[in-house]
């Protein structure tokens, strides 16, 4: 088991232990051990190869994806794979943008992009037509990865919007005017099934549905589903779910691996063979403005949705993804249950 020490985020104080004063007699002499023996060595270790395979790049798709993260349960990954995914498409050479359509602005913490009150956001996107250009930031950290950030102002979108013409399409007209060349465009949305998320639907062709491998995991999926039909019905018709991720696995439980069988067993060939694992590191990233990648890169979280972005982008042209040949470290639900992690 490897330790998942953080080696890319502040560093901390060492404990301050008894001193003792030394002549150099007492000094030790012995080789300190070489440093993948150690569980900070090991780590480092991985955080290198993992930044290693971050810089292979991946087929790029032939137009921009836009995909629409989406689940109207709260709290279930939708931020957290959102950032992550796009940071790792960008780690892998792609140009990517997410665009926060939560008034929450979590992707935009999570990002650290500057995002109080008087910030161009989303917003005003929305609801003044202000071009997606004005608004974009770069994300400091990630080269080829870019933020539309949220503000609080777009808490009263939802209301503001009903009043509008082309109430639904007004993103997807901000996007099909959006020049600037990009392989991804990934869109996080609010926990719930509003015009926001209605916007998202309409100016997008995938949907990507985080499961949380809890119960009632399924439940209220269904209201989602039909969502999307019925966009897909009357406002755009390329919509459709093309991505199942399941999230905040915990290989030690069995309630976790039967909601996993569950899900496959009802979505197939959408679910991620790739899971993210329940990880600390994961969790914490946001607190420091990073993403899962740059603040600890060989932990198990940033290597499983490396893979996951690796997933996706291979399915988007077309290439069978083998999960035989899933990069080391990376978590199928098999190898999480048998504790490789
Ligand atoms: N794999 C994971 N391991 C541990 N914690 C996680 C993991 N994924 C997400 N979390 C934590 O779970 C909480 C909810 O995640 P997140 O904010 O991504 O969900 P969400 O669906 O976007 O929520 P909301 O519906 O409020 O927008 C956050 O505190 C996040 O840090
Ligand atoms: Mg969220």
């Amino acid at each position: 088991m490897r330790s998942d020490a953080n080696i890319a985020g502040p560093m901390t104080d060492p404990v301050p232990g008894p001193r003792t004063e030394s002549t150099g007699e007492d000094v030790s002499r012995e080789t300190p051990p070489p440093m993948d023996d150690t569980p900070i060595g090991r780590a480092a270790q991985l955080a290198v190869e993992a930044l290693g395979r971050a810089g292979d790049s991946l087929p790029r798709p032939g137009q921009t994806r836009v995909i629409v993260v989406a689940n109207q349960k709260g709290g279930v990954g939708k931020t957290t794979t959102t950032v992550n995914l796009a940071a790792s498409l960008a780690l892998h050479g792609g140009r990517v943008l997410v665009i926060d359509l939560d008034p929450q602005g979590n992707a935009s913490t999570a990002l650290g992009i500057d995002h109080h009150a008087e910030v161009p956001s989303i917003y005003d996107v929305l609801i003044e037509s202000k071009p997606l250009a004005e608004v974009v930031q770069p994300v400091l950290d990630v080269e080829g990865l870019f933020c539309a950030p949220a503000t609080i102002d777009l808490a009263g979108a939802e209301i503001e919007l009903v009043s509008l013409v082309a109430r639904e399409s007004r993103l997807q007209r901000a996007i099909q005017s959006y020049e600037q060349p990009l392989d991804y465009i990934l869109i996080d949305c609010p926990p719930s099934l509003g015009l926001l998320t209605v916007n998202a639907l309409v100016a997008g062709q995938e949907v990507l549905i985080p499961i949380q491998c809890e119960y009632y995991a399924l439940e209220g999926l269904g209201q989602l589903l039909r969502n999307v039909d019925l966009v897909r019905g009357h406002l755009n018709p390329a919509l459709h779910v093309s991505t199942i991720l399941l999230t905040m696995y915990d290989g030690r439980t069995r309630l976790a691996s039967q909601v996993a069988e569950e899900v496959r067993s009802h979505f197939g060939d959408e679910v991620l063979r790739t899971s993210i694992p329940r990880s600390v590191r994961i969790s914490e990233a946001p607190s420091y403005g990073q993403t899962v990648l740059t603040y600890d890169p060989g932990s198990s979280g940033a290597l499983s949705y490396l893979e996951a972005a690796r997933e996706i982008a291979l399915r988007g042209v077309g290439v069978r993804y083998d999960a035989q040949h899933a990069h080391f470290g990376a978590q199928t639900e098999q190898s999480m249950a048998e504790g490789i992690q």
